[in-house]
């Protein structure tokens, strides 16, 4: 099992202070910074783009996993390498193409991950597990902070987590939706390494504590009931 990492997501930061709202979870221990990024075509919500990414690159040492959810996002892959993102992740269901995408990603220079939404299957997913360095299992259904977590997906993470040692795969686990104290715990025993985290860390005063208690709280197995 990997380590794990808490990813905020700046989805849930205040837009008008972005740098600010990045420093704040920098020093309050996250490991890198999750960005949403939507079209308003895949997802029903618009948020930002390459350009705005270039501007959190100059205004923060975290590294950038930027979630694209977009339909056919292979316009959008070279901005996003020049605007510095390390880890870029593609839905499965956006991609008529998803293996020349992937490539096209890794070749550009970003770490490659598919992301899935919650009905989305693992039988879909599997071909394409050998060539992605992290998979994105959505926890809501994609476009806006703030959902209830959908406990069932975590059967398809324990169907990556048996993949990825069955093939002695070094892949990365992202849950992204819902993680809270209470949801933490459950997802980290089904095998999940990266935590994307919007309101449970942006949507608190104090990051630094939000961050701490997610740390502690994936170390309890199960659903928590507080
Ligand atoms: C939703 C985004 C998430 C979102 C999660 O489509 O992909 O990254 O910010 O927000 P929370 O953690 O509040 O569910
Ligand atoms: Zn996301």
């Amino acid at each position: 099992m990997h380590p794990i990492a808490i990813a905020p997501s700046l989805l849930s930061a205040d837009f008008a202070h972005m740098a600010d709202e990045c420093a704040d979870v920098a020093r309050g221990g996250a490991d890198f910074l999750h960005v949403d990024v939507m079209d308003g075509r895949f997802v029903p919500n618009l948020t930002l783009g390459a350009p705005v990414v270039a501007s959190l690159k100059k205004a923060t040492t975290l590294d950038l996993d930027c979630h694209l959810m977009v339909e056919e996002p292979d316009h959008l892959l070279d901005d996003f390498a020049k605007a510095g993102a390390r880890w870029l992740s593609v839905h499965l269901e956006a991609c008529r193409h998803l293996h020349r995408t992937v490539q096209r990603i890794r070749a550009l220079g970003m770490a490659p991950g598919v992301a899935l939404n919650p009905h989305s299957s693992f039988a879909a997913l599997e071909p394409i597990l050998p060539f992605v360095d992290f998979v994105l299992v959505m926890s809501v259904n994609p476009g806006f902070g703030g959902q209830a977590f959908i406990e069932p997906v975590l059967d398809k993470v324990r169907q990556i987590d048996a993949w990825r040692k069955r093939h002695k795969s070094g892949l990365f686990i992202q849950i992204d939706g819902g993680i809270t104290a209470t949801t933490i715990g459950a997802a980290r025993q089904a095998g999940v390494d990266w935590f994307v985290a919007g309101s449970a860390v942006f949507g608190q005063p104090d990051r630094a504590a939000a961050i701490a208690l997610l740390r502690t709280a994936a170390e309890r197995p199960g659903l928590q009931s507080t």
